[in-house]
């Protein structure tokens, strides 16, 4: 039954791309193969792929232009756990005046992106913990999408520590985390949403960290509290993430 129930989702994502894979992407860079967007976004579909990258790049663009901080206004930025690009390929108009890199720790996706889009950005692979290698004050702005939601409860402070460290001055951090929106919609007990208050982080299959199985959730009062690190928040949007997932979106500045 699981065999003719996946076979039948895969025979739909094909029909569902074909459109994509015969006139291309909507940018101009090649696609990812289904294996990798698996791992990235859970799902083979090119269309969740390139919309939700696009979804995220112009909600982005706009929460910083409405602090009056312009993406065009950085000459360094990094994509924490890049996957193969999602993102960070929508940035392709800004690559002759910014420094672009994305990392992951996962070193297909990270060769992936070097083959395709090397040409917009520059990619590392870094360990599963910190540190990163890269100095203190590297970026102005660092962002993440959907990492945090995917780390174990320890692995959470050393990063977004490490996060903070290699963001300048003054420079910006964006994070996006499941937050109250996202536990309701997963269907968290009384005593789930009671733990998830008190001790901030709740993380389901933590031997997976780092895979899409390991599921992490945020309260409020966890990412205000960030600002201990020496972070000062400027913006949440809570469920700001409209691409399906309903991620919280904070917007840290470094001070
Ligand atoms: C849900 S995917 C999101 C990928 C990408 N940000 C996007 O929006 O398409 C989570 C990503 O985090 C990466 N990741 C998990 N643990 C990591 C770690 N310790 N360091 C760097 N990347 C990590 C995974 O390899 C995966 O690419």
């Amino acid at each position: 039954m699981k065999l003719i129930r996946e076979l039948r989702t895969r025979y739909r994502t094909q029909i569902y791309n074909s459109g994509y894979r015969l006139s291309g992407s909507l940018d101009g860079y090649p696609l990812p193969p289904r294996k990798l967007l698996q791992l990235v976004i859970g799902s083979g579909e090119v269309a969740w792929f390139q919309l939700g990258g696009l979804f995220m790049h112009q909600t982005i663009s706009t929460l910083l232009r409405r602090h009056q901080r312009p993406i065009e206004s950085f000459s360094s930025i990094l994509d924490f756990g890049c996957g193969c690009g999602r993102i960070l390929r929508w940035w392709a108009a800004l690559k002759d005046r910014c420094d672009i890199w994305g990392c992951d720790y996962n070193p297909v996706l990270v060769n992936w992106c070097r083959r395709n889009l090397g040409d917009i950005a520059s990619f590392a692979v870094n360990d599963a913990d910190p540190p990163l290698d890269f100095p203190s004050g590297a970026f102005e702005f660092v962002y993440s999408y959907s990492v945090l939601t995917h780390l174990s409860t320890e692995r959470q402070q050393p990063w977004i520590a490490e996060l903070t460290r290699v963001v300048a001055r003054r420079g910006l951090l964006l994070l996006t985390v499941h937050g109250l929106r996202c536990a309701w919609r997963s269907g968290f007990s009384t005593d789930e949403l009671r733990r998830l208050n008190e001790e901030g982080v709740v993380a389901f299959m933590e031997e997976r960290s780092g895979s899409n199985d390991c599921a992490a959730y945020h309260s409020e009062g966890y990412m205000r509290g960030l600002c201990a690190l020496g972070l000062e928040l400027v913006a949440y949007v809570p469920g700001g993430v409209r691409d399906g997932s309903e991620q919280d979106l904070y917007l840290y500045r470094r001070v």
